[in-house]
C-alpha cells in the first residue's frame, strides 16, 4: 500500500491578488465541530453572517448571504437569475474579468453589447452612462476592481443611468470588498458579488452577495420550487421561464437563508464558520481603518518599487490600492524571477493573463497579507532576485524608500 506523507504545506508569504494568507483566527474557526444545518445554533450563525455582510456591503438590503462555491459561483448565480434568454446586457470591458461577465451573460442567453477599453485604463462614468441611455439594456454588468490590470472603475452615476432606463446594475466587487469601499446603496447597485480569498482573507469556497428588491422581484418572477418540496396538489405555471440553474437559483437560495429555511443544498458548515470569523475581523478593525491600512501598505510598496527603478504598469489615476502591477524589465525572464522568489524566499507574486502575460507582475496587498512585514520582505527579496538575474538597479534604495514611507 502506498504511504502518503502527513500534510505539511510550506510557509508562504502570499503577495498575489488572491488567494492570500488567512488570519489564524479564521483557520481556527474552520476546525470547530460541525453543527447540523437546521440546528438553531447554526441558523443563528447564518443570520449573524447576513447582518455582518450588510455592514460590509454598506446596504440595507434584506438579502446578503454567501453562495457556496468560489466568487465565480456568485457571479453566475446573479447573472443566471437576472438574465432571461434574449435580454440585452451591456458589459463594459477593461480586463479579463469583464470578458468573464460577457462569457457568462452569453451562456445565459443574453444579447451582449460590449464596450472595450484598452487594458491599463478604465472608462469615464459618463461614457458608460451614455451607452446605457443609447442601448437601454435590461442589465449592466461591470467589474469594480480588475485584478488582471490592477485598475479600479469609478461607479458614480452609472446606477443613476440604470434607474432612468430601467436596467439592473450588477457589480463584480470580488477583488475590492473588504479592502476598498463598496457603497452598494449609495451607488444604486442592484446586485453585488464579493470574494472571500482576497481582501477578506478567508479561503476560497464562498461568494458573498447582496441584492435589492428590484433584483428580487426579477428572481421571484422566475421562481420554481423543486417538485419534491411542493405540496402534492400544487400546479406548475406552464408560462414560467425558470432560472436555468438549480444549484445557483437565488430564488431558492434566499428561501434557505430566510426564516422559512426551505431545504436546498447542504450548507458548507466550516466555510460558514470561516466567513463569519473573517467578517468579525473586518468589523473589529473597522471598515475605514481597514481601507486606510490597505492604502498605507500600498504606498510603501510603490515607493520601494519606484526607488528600485521599476516601472509601474497602467494609468496611475485609476490604480487599485490592493493590486500593484509592475512592468517586467526588458531582458528579464518574469517566470524565472517568480520561481526564485517562491523557491528560495517562500514569497509568491503573480503573473498576468492574455495580452499582459509575460509583460507584468502583479503584487497584491490584500487582507491579512497586507502588512509592513510582508511589504518589506517582498521588496528586499525582489531586489536580491533581480540583481541575481543581472538586472541593473539602484541597490539598497527600495527598502529605504519603503521604510521612509512607513516613517521608520
Ligand atoms: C475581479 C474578479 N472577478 C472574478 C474572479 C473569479 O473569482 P474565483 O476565482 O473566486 O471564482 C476573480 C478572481 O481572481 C477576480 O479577480
Amino acid at each position: 500500500m502506498k504511504a502518503y506523507k502527513d500534510l505539511a504545506p510550506s510557509p508562504r508569504t502570499i503577495m498575489t491578488p488572491g488567494p492570500v494568507e488567512v488570519d489564524p483566527r479564521v483557520l481556527r474557526a474552520m476546525s470547530y465541530p460541525i453543527l447540523g444545518q437546521f440546528d438553531p445554533e447554526f441558523t443563528a450563525l447564518m443570520n449573524e453572517t447576513m447582518g455582518m455582510l450588510r455592514q460590509l456591503f454598506k446596504t440595507e438590503n434584506e438579502w446578503a448571504f454567501p453562495v457556496d462555491g468560489t466568487s465565480r459561483s456568485g457571479i453566475e448565480a446573479v447573472l443566471v437569475g437576472l438574465i432571461e434568454p434574449g435580454d440585452k446586457v451591456l458589459v463594459p470591458i477593461y480586463g479579463r474579468f469583464g470578458h468573464l461577465l460577457t462569457e457568462i451573460s452569453k451562456r445565459c442567453g443574453a444579447e451582449v453589447v460590449t464596450l472595450e477599453k484598452e487594458w491599463g485604463s478604465v472608462f469615464g462614468t459618463e461614457e458608460i452612462a451614455a451607452v446605457i441611455r443609447q442601448h437601454k439594456p435590461a442589465l449592466v454588468a461591470l467589474v469594480h476592481g480588475e485584478t488582471s490590470t490592477g485598475r479600479m472603475q469609478p461607479l458614480e452615476g452609472i446606477g443613476q443611468a440604470c434607474r432612468e432606463t430601467g436596467a439592473l446594475f450588477v457589480v463584480d466587487a470580488v477583488a475590492t470588498i473588504g479592502g476598498i469601499e463598496v457603497a452598494t446603496d449609495r451607488l444604486l447597485i442592484d446586485a453585488v458579488i464579493g470574494g472571500t480569498q482576497k481582501c477578506l482573507s478567508v479561503p476560497a469556497g464562498m461568494a458573498p452577495i447582496t441584492y435589492n428588491k428590484r433584483a428580487e422581484s426579477k428572481l421571484q418572477s422566475r421562481k420554481k420550487i423543486e417538485r419534491g418540496l411542493l405540496m402534492a396538489d400544487s400546479e406548475e405555471d406552464p408560462l414560467l421561464r425558470p432560472i436555468q440553474s438549480n444549484y445557483l437559483d437565488l430564488s431558492q437560495l434566499q428561501d434557505y437563508w430566510s426564516p422559512a429555511r426551505l431545504n436546498h443544498h447542504t450548507e458548507a458548515t466550516s466555510m460558514l464558520y470561516a466567513l463569519r470569523e473573517g467578517l468579525r475581523l473586518v468589523l473589529e478593525e473597522g471598515l475605514d481603518a481597514r481601507f486606510a491600512r490597505h492604502r498605507e501598505h500600498e504606498a510603501a510598496l510603490v515607493a520601494g518599487l519606484e526607488a528600485m527603478g521599476l516601472q509601474l504598469y497602467g494609468d496611475p489615476a485609476c490604480k487599485m490600492t490592493v493590486v500593484t502591477c509592475v512592468e517586467i524589465p526588458d531582458g528579464i525572464d518574469g517566470e524565472s524571477v517568480r520561481s526564485m522568489l517562491l523557491d528560495h524566499f517562500g514569497i509568491e507574486i503573480a503573473s498576468s493573463f492574455g495580452p499582459l502575460k509575460g509583460k507584468i507582475w502583479r503584487i497584491g496587498t490584500m487582507g491579512y497579507s497586507c502588512s509592513k512585514r510582508n511589504v518589506l520582505l517582498t521588496l528586499g527579496a525582489l531586489e536580491a532576485v533581480l540583481l541575481r538575474h543581472g538586472h541593473e538597479l539602484k541597490a539598497g534604495c527600495a527598502l529605504q524608500a519603503a521604510m521612509a514611507a512607513y516613517g521608520m
